[in-house]
This record gives C-alpha cells, sequence and structure tokens, in this order.
C-alpha cells in the first residue's frame, strides 16, 4: 500500500518528543547523548527539520542546513515500518519545492545511493572509511 496520500508534510519543533526516536536511524552509532548531540545542532538558524505524519505519528524526517545557494542534507530517516512507500521521496520532494533553484546536496552510503538516484540526484562515489557517495542535483 502506499502511504503519500495520507501524510502531512511540516516542520518539526526540536523539543518534538517523537523526533529523537525517527532521526535516530541516520546517525552512525546512536547513543541518547549523540541523537541529543544531532538534535542540538539544528538550532541553528540556518538549519531546519522536516517532517511527515500520518495523523499524530511522525513517520519521516528530513534534516537540511541552508546557505544562499546551497542546501545540504544532513539527515533523512524513515522508520522501517514506514520505508518504501514514498515517505522519503515526499521529504526531498518537499525541499525541491521549497528551496527551488538552489542547488541540493548530500553525503550518503552505499544502502541509501539507489533511493537519491531514483529522484534524480547524480552521485559521485569516494572511499573514506567506507564507501560514500556525494550526491547533488
Ligand atoms: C533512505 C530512506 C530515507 C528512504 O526512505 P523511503 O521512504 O523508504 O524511500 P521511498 O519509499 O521514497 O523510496 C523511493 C525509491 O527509492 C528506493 N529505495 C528506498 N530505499 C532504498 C534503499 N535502501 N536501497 C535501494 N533503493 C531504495 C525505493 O525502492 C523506491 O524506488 P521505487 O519507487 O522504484 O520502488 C530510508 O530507507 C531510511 O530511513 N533508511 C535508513 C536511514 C538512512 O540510511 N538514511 C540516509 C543516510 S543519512
Amino acid at each position: 500500500m502506499n502511504a503519500e496520500n495520507k501524510i502531512i508534510i511540516k516542520s518539526v519543533s526540536l523539543d518534538d518528543a517523537r523526533l529523537p526516536s525517527v532521526i535516530y536511524g541516520a546517525i552512525g552509532n546512536p547513543s541518547p547523548e549523540k541523537i541529543l548531540e544531532v538534535i542540538g545542532s539544528y538550532k541553528n538558524p540556518d538549519h531546519a527539520i522536516i517532517g511527515a505524519f500520518i495523523g499524530d505519528i511522525l513517520v519521516g524526517v528530513l534534516g537540511l542546513c541552508k546557505t544562499t545557494k546551497i542546501i545540504t542534507i544532513r539527515h533523512i530517516s524513515v522508520p522501517l515500518k514506514y520505508q518504501r512507500q514514498g515517505i522519503g521521496t515526499l521529504l526531498l520532494e518537499e525541499v525541491k519545492k521549497q528551496y527551488e533553484g538552489y542547488k541540493i546536496m548530500a553525503e550518503t552510503d552505499t544502502e541509501s545511493v539507489d533511493f537519491y538516484a531514483k529522484s534524480g540526484f547524480t552521485c559521485h562515489g569516494f572511499y573514506g572509511a567506507i564507501w560514500q557517495f556525494k550526491v547533488q542535483m
């Protein structure tokens, strides 16, 4: 079943109690302290988190950083139960719509590179400690 029809996209407050349990999926080695540290980093006025909601349930988040011409996606996460239903794509589409004319960039891993490619991002692999990809559109 595709969940797109009942999903609402809107901004997420940093003190939303649902946020830690959703954003953690996009954080490496997510201890409780690290999750709070990451959320705290979005207090910067150039940062924002948008969420996908089905009723009261937060089913996806996307955190970004904005400069004059570039949007950097820092985190995107959809809980396993809600994956492959178009929610991640809806979050990307919202960013494209809200920031039309901006270059949109992200760094991601082997597991998620196909997700970005399917949304039209170009992907360039590089090797750090593991294979990673710079994606942009
Ligand atoms: C990556 C992620 C956000 C995708 O969200 P999603 O809601 O499942 O994505 P969608 O349903 O919109 O998928 C869009 C397309 O990408 C594909 N896709 C999604 N996740 C994929 C994956 N991990 N590998 C390969 N393809 C993937 C889907 O099959 C779909 O293609 P289709 O329309 O041809 O079926 C989600 O899998 C996730 O949260 N992963 C864990 C966290 C993570 O890795 N974040 C990114 C690094 S910070």
